[in-house]
């Protein structure tokens, strides 16, 4: 029997690009290096397929109509969420709400968990806006406590500030699980034993964490998780939102509307309404039925090469990057670089063009290589860096369909410019 090496091994990811169609592009002659899957990453025809069957054969709006299409598309709807609750291995697949985005996720958490007056909330100096700011403005919304944590100057977590931190007060906790800027990965089972010791719930910003890393939501026990469904080669526009039955059901909803409700009766003058539970209870109108038939496929997807597979391929081209990064005076990497607890990311100045813009127009105008550049939506950690946010920083984001080719591609064009800048 082939062990796991051997069948990771056994993938060609060579032949994986062939599913992305954006990959067969050629501009000014030349392929395109696209390594800002961090941010987007590609779509594989066979998420593409799957939208473009529900828009061709059944484009129709699922949980109303009785006639065929509003069947056909009220089942692959439920359907996609069956399988993107096998993907995250949630307890039943109510557990997951569609959302737009992780930020939106992100929010709902933040703004309709119930909590007590004189509570605190925590976070920390390293998340993306979208996971401290919605927490940052319902303690001011309740007056409630908020503590932010400082990462330290690799990007990693300290636990210890972590256990000083958490207290019987604290009640929600807001924690990147794979930070966006430096791609570490955090303790997380350590962080939400601490933080459940404490009553606390845990919020799981698991936007770049997902698409990387096999991630098993019972297994970590977070409470909540925040999911890009864009970032793992689904569609744009969607997004998950896991949350422990249990919590989903008592917390607030924060849209009305149609198919939220099992009854609305008028009496003496009144609308009454009765609410559903989960996923209904949040997912309030007409929704994106292609969106979540997409998000299904995208799930279906990564398992099918397996995330254990995804995580040691990213590794491969990450370590070859780092390595030769770190032999160049002249890059700076922001954040750890030890490729144990890192997404595949790198994160970096360059001391010769200080204006992170100008490094990833180069590589762009000049190689085709796309990467991002700027402060990633994580002011906070840029300033804690002493980094100027208008010069930036460039990142370089490794997924699945990149090769080697594209590593020394992106090498030789940052070299390239650098010998030029010097
Ligand atoms: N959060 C996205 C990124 O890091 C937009 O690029």
């Amino acid at each position: 029997m082939a062990t796991c090496k051997g069948l990771i091994d056994m993938i060609d990811w060579n032949r994986v690009r062939d599913d992305f169609p954006a990959l067969k592009r050629k501009i000014n002659g030349r392929p395109v290096v696209y390594l800002d899957s961090a941010c987007m990453a590609l779509k594989p025809r066979q998420v593409i397929n799957a939208m473009n069957e529900y828009y061709e054969l059944y484009p129709a709006c699922g949980g109303r109509s009785i006639h065929k299409f509003g069947e056909e598309a009220s089942n692959a709807y439920s359907k996609a969420r069956e399988k993107f609750a096998r993907f995250l291995n949630a307890s039943r697949p109510e557990e997951c709400i569609w959302t737009r985005n992780a930020t939106e996720s992100l929010n709902i958490v933040a703004s309709s968990v119930k909590i007590p007056a004189g509570s605190k909330i925590i976070t920390t100096s390293l998340e993306h806006h979208s996971g401290s700011l919605p927490f940052v403005e319902r303690a001011k919304r309740d007056g409630l406590k908020i503590e932010v944590i400082k990462a330290q100057s690799d990007g990693t977590f300290d636990i210890e500030d972590w256990k000083n931190a958490v207290d019987n007060t604290t009640r929600l906790v807001s924690v990147v699980h794979s930070s966006n800027v430096t791609g570490t990965v955090v303790p997380m089972k350590e962080i939400v034993e601490i933080a459940h010791d404490h009553g606390a719930l845990v919020m799981s910003d698991d936007a770049q964490y997902a698409p990387h890393h096999p991630l098993d939501v019972q297994d970590f026990d977070v409470d909540f998780s925040a999911i890009s469904v864009h970032k793992m080669c689904g569609p744009s526009g969607m997004g998950v939102l896991y949350g422990k039955f249990e919590h989903l059901e008592s917390m607030n909803m924060c849209l009305y509307g149609g198919d939220t409700v099992s009854d609305v009766r008028f009496e003496n003058g009144k609308i009454l309404p009765e609410y559903l539970p989960p996923p209904e209870k949040f997912e309030a109108g007409l929704q994106n039925y292609a969106g979540a038939i997409g998000a299904g496929a995208a799930a279906d997807y990564l398992q099918s090469l397996g995330m254990h597979a995804i995580e040691t391929h990213e590794r491969t081209l990450l370590n070859v990057a780092l390595k030769r990064l770190l032999e160049n005076d002249h890059v700076k990497i922001l954040g750890t670089t030890d490729i144990n607890i890192k997404t595949g990311l790198v994160t970096f100045t360059v001391d010769t063009v200080p204006s992170a813009h100008d490094v990833a127009t180069f590589l762009n105008d000049e190689f085709n290589v796309m990467v991002r550049s700027g402060w990633h939506c994580v002011g906070p950690f840029h300033y804690q860096m002493g980094i100027d946010p208008k010069k930036g920083t460039v990142r370089a984001s490794f997924y699945l369909y990149n090769n080697m080719d594209d590593v020394q591609v992106f090498l030789t064009a940052l070299e390239t410019l650098i010998g030029a800048s010097s």
